[in-house]
């Protein structure tokens, strides 16, 4: 007797269980119908948007908040560029310094047509390079960097790695397009003419390709000068809320202040994968301060160190 309702039970059950998945079925397939219909609509933001390349949008961010007042926006098309606030804690910023400190080098560029490094004028700071994932801090930066910029700098075999929050024994293989960290200092009057990020030779693009993006941190308070500038950016330049507290050099163009923590990533290589002058990009004198930062170049392809 038992038995026989311990088997009527669960079938019960289910079938009340059935009779409201069904219901909850039509439900949905009439308000599918309104909707279709035009009779119900969806909530849709009827605000008025910011204008694609209306720079007066732009927020301003005073001071270095926590990392909970993180936020992006976007500061031009053409280039397409973005900042993120608050990127790196203060904590960060300084631990990097820190790292680089000791081992920091009169900073070189790339010879166009030999590929080699070679002392410039144009480039007048001092720099040293990071190795990829060489603790856990910096992992975690460039796990946030793979995040924001949706290229893979994901650290391979690594034990004790986490991805995504989950923690790995043993990471499987996982494609790397970053390059290492690079710290960079600038003292007064020290600068980077405009450039491009991408490579016009051919020996420097054998390992993961063209660049395509950079992430640009910025780990210090630069009281004046020192703004990272995009002087062939399709905009108008004035209308940035900042314009007037740039230096002279930055005005030739669309110019990101350097504020401790904030990251900027712009794209050398439009969508189609064609390279973008727009892109071209140079960090103006100090004027008052010391600004140190960190860049990060990613490849089309798997970077192999
Ligand atoms: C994957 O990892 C193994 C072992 O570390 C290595 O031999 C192999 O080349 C890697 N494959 C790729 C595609 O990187
Ligand atoms: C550029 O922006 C400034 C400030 O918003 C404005 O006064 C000026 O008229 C704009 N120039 C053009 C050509 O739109």
């Amino acid at each position: 007797m038992a038995k026989g309702r311990y088997s009527r039970l669960p079938s019960k059950r289910s079938s009340s269980f059935t009779l409201v998945l069904s219901m909850l079925l039509m439900l949905s397939i009439v308000f599918l119908m309104l909707l279709a219909l035009g009779m119900v609509s969806l909530p849709i933001d009827t605000g008025d948007s910011p204008k694609v390349n209306d720079l007066s949008s732009l927020e301003r961010f005073d001071g270095l908040e926590d990392r909970y007042g993180k936020s992006t926006e976007i500061l031009s098309w053409e280039p397409r560029a973005f900042i993120y606030h608050n990127f790196l804690s203060k904590d960060e910023c300084e631990y990097l310094i820190n790292l680089a400190k000791p081992h920091m080098q009169k900073s070189t560029v790339v010879d166009g047509t030999t590929g080699q490094s070679k002392d410039s004028r144009v480039r007048t700071s001092s720099g040293t390079f990071l190795k990829r994932g060489q603790d856990k801090i910096i992992r975690n930066i460039e796990k946030r960097i793979a995040d924001f910029s949706f290229i893979p700098v994901v650290f391979s075999s690594i034990p004790g790695a986490t991805i995504h929050g989950l923690l790995f024994k043993q990471v499987l293989n996982f494609t790397e397009h970053g390059e290492g960290l690079q710290i960079l200092h600038y003292e007064v009057g020290q600068k980077y003419e405009p450039h491009y990020d991408y490579f016009g030779d051919e020996i420097n693009t054998k390992n993961g390709g063209q660049r395509i993006a950079t992430v640009l941190m910025y780990l210090s308070v630069v009281e004046e000068g020192g703004e990272t500038v995009f002087p062939a950016a399709k905009a108008n330049f004035s209308s940035v809320p900042w314009w007037n507290e740039l230096s002279e050099c930055a005005k030739k163009g669309i110019s990101v202040k350097p504020k401790m923590g904030d990251a900027l990533l712009f794209w050398s290589m439009r969508p189609d994968a064609s390279l973008d002058p727009s892109s071209l990009h140079g960090g103006c004198p100090v004027i008052k301060g010391n600004k140190w930062s960190s860049t990060k170049w990613m490849r089309v392809n798997e970077y192999k160190v």
